[in-house]
């Protein structure tokens, strides 16, 4: 059956999508590791499995031509310093690019290029944020007890490559201060 252009309404104030094809949670159990303050996670994870992020899936075939898209949830909360966070991925085709719009809460979107760039992008309801293929990213609530809400879409065919973050971590983090946020050099970053 040939494909028939289609739209999905998003629910509001919530923005979850009436409709989609996969709704993944992530929990803290699942991001062991990629906190700074490991003392801090062992702690919060005594409370219980923290519900750190959650995305609802629009689904299309993983080929050229396709795009993928969805809306990503990140709660508020805090790992020590650290606020929750996404685990983060280069795309596997690391040529292909991704556009994020944000609908609700405040954060950031953390960057990084296989040459070492780094860059640090505020995400405000109604901002677009490009991420220029070869770039890692990983988005990340600043907001005290709003959830970060986007809109991401990005190339049928571009996979994901979560080992590289997972081996390397992200040369910045973000971390509280009195002006809401700040970005640190991560001293457990690794090279190689
Ligand atoms: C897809 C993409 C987003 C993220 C989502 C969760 O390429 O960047 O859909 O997948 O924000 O983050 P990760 O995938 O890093 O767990
Ligand atoms: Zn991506």
């Amino acid at each position: 059956m040939p494909d028939i252009p289609f739209s999905i309404d998003l629910a509001f104030p919530t923005c979850i999508p009436h409709k989609y094809d996969r709704h993944l949670e992530r929990r803290l159990s699942s991001m062991e590791g990629m906190f700074l303050d490991t003392q801090a996670f062992k702690e919060l994870q005594s409370k219980g499995d923290s519900l750190m992020y959650e995305v609802y899936e629009i689904h299309r075939p993983e080929i050229p031509g396709e795009l993928l898209s969805g809306i990503s949830i990140v709660h508020p909360g805090k790992v020590g310093n650290e606020f929750f966070m996404t685990k983060g991925h280069f795309h596997s085709v690391l040529e292909t690019a991704e556009i994020y719009y944000c609908l609700k809460g405040e954060g950031v979107m953390i960057m990084e290029n296989p040459e070492g760039d780094t860059s640090i992008e505020p995400l405000v309801p109604g901002k677009i944020l490009y991420v220029p293929p070869r770039w890692a990213h990983r988005s990340v609530c600043t907001g005290r007890q709003n959830d970060l809400v986007t809109f991401f879409i990005y190339p049928g065919n571009a996979g994901h490559d979560y080992g590289t973050i997972i081996k390397r971590g992200f040369r910045k983090l973000i971390v509280d201060s009195t002006d809401g946020y700040k970005s640190i050099d991560n001293p457990n970053w690794k090279t190689g």
